[in-house]
């Protein structure tokens, strides 16, 4: 049993117990409290039952901003801390809190560097419903996620950006408690989401930072409201250790773009690139790209001419084949589709992000277990959005998966989430896709 100091072994500063007794009873946990009980859990003296206990009194009574600061540093503290400060150039990064249709690392990142600010965009995978940008890349042939920390660097000075995983020596305390919370129902806490991203993105050394902080059904936090705090936290965590921080807040309540799933949100990236594309994916990733010039002190520059003149493309193809990518190479396309089409003539009214999401998932996008394989071809593809006209017998969505017996519980997951309306009915959008900015 972890927990107690066994004979022989070194006296242990604090015990767990009394501290899980101290946030279940709404208490504060002290700086020392919060470092030993990090640092006790990564080396493996505080077991998975006890700290269960403790995120679950977490999610249950909240963290003091005090606490949220302690916890953000003491996960920053168990692993490495990056610095590209021998760049030679400002460094800004993009986290967006996850969503369904969520591409925008794809052409933003490129869009970015085109104008000499580099980009570390150190990534993850997908879990669930929420799709993984590195899972997206990887239907391009030939490229590679996985570089040291010495090809990223050069990557970086050379090329100006790079979409990467994030290496297992960043903040590993966090990788750690986010599979244990992923397990123990604990994930929607605004403390333990804000010291978990802010933990890994404080460690990767950027020195300006965007949060794209969602709300909706197809966010992890659906109320507008929850998603401000979050990012107020985090904005906070970040300008207290320096880095330049702010967020967007942004609706994630109708799936953005038309591609849900890896290769075809490739596909619809490319196309941004090229001046094209969904209005939606362009209108935020040209805010995003501002917001992340503007921290890191540009802001006379014409975003929108890099998409319309090729030099985002050109900058896309240099990062796809800095990483083994062939830019020019076929996507991946699944072996079978099944179509839905309208039943009648109208507006579509809605459309929630999160079924559909789910639907992607289901086809084989997404896993369902980490270290799952994804296939990359599956996937939902969107013909009409809210607001749109539609006539009977038009297609609405198509479904791709190699295996068709993935059909009908895909179709299930959309089952009532979509619906056509009259014209004049209510568009059930939930807002404007930009709700609000947070930050200095
Ligand atoms: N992404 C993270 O990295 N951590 C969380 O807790 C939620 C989203």
């Amino acid at each position: 049993m972890s927990g107690g100091a066994s004979a022989g072994s070194p006296v242990e500063d604090f015990d767990a117990v009394d501290l899980i007794h101290t946030k279940r009873d709404r208490g504060e946990l002290s700086t020392a409290q919060i470092d030993w009980l990090v640092d006790a859990y990564t080396r493996g003296y505080v077991g998975d039952e006890q700290m269960a206990a403790m995120t679950m009194a977490i999610f249950l009574n909240g963290m003091s901003r005090t606490e949220i600061r302690d916890l953000t540093m003491a996960m920053i503290a168990s692993g490495e801390r990056m610095s590209f400060d021998g760049l030679g150039k400002p460094t800004t990064d993009k986290h967006s809190t996850g969503g369904v249709g969520d591409k925008i690392t794809l052409p933003l990142m490129p869009l970015v560097a085109v104008f000499g600010v580099a980009v570390p965009q150190l990534s993850g995978r997908g879990l669930g419903h929420t799709g993984g940008t590195l899972d997206k890349l990887e239907s391009i042939p030939g490229w590679r996620a996985n570089l040291s920390n010495e090809e990223m660097f050069a990557q970086l000075r050379d090329v100006g950006g790079v979409i990467c995983a994030a290496g297992s020596g960043l903040a590993p305390a966090d990788g750690k408690l986010y599979s244990l919370r992923d397990i123990t129902g604990t994930v929607e806490s605004i403390p333990l989401i804000a010291s978990s991203i802010m933990s890994k993105k404080i460690a990767e050394g950027t020195g300006a930072l965007v949060l794209d902080v969602k709300f909706g059904s197809g966010a992890f936090l659906k109320d507008i409201e929850e998603s401000r705090e979050l990012a107020r936290t985090m904005v906070a965590l970040g300008q207290d250790a320096g880095v330049a921080t702010s967020a967007l807040l942004t609706n994630m309540n109708v799936p953005l773009g038309l591609a849900i799933g890896n290769a075809n949100e490739v596909r619809e990236s490319v196309e941004v690139l090229g001046g094209g594309g969904p209005a939606d994916i362009t209108e935020l990733t040209v805010a995003l790209a501002r917001e992340m010039l503007a921290l890191a002190g540009k802001t006379d520059v014409d975003v929108e001419a890099a998409l319309q003149d090729g030099r985002a493309m050109d900058k896309w193809r240099e990062v796809i084949r800095a990483q083994g990518g062939d830019p020019d190479a076929a996507l991946p396309v699944a072996k079978e589709t099944h179509t839905v089409y309208a039943d009648r003539d109208g507006v579509l009214v809605q459309q929630d992000a999160l079924p559909f999401g789910i639907a992607a998932w289901r086809l084989g996008a997404g896993r369902a277990r980490k270290g799952d394989p994804v296939q990359h071809s599956a996937g939902v593809d969107l013909h009409a959005k809210p607001g749109d006209t539609v006539t009977k017998g038009q297609p609405l969505f198509t479904l791709s998966a190699d295996e068709p017996a993935r059909f009908p519980r895909a179709l299930e997951s959309v089952d009532g989430a979509w619906r056509i309306g009259d014209e004049g009915d209510e568009v059930l959008t939930g807002g404007p896709l930009i709700a609000d900015r947070v930050g200095g």
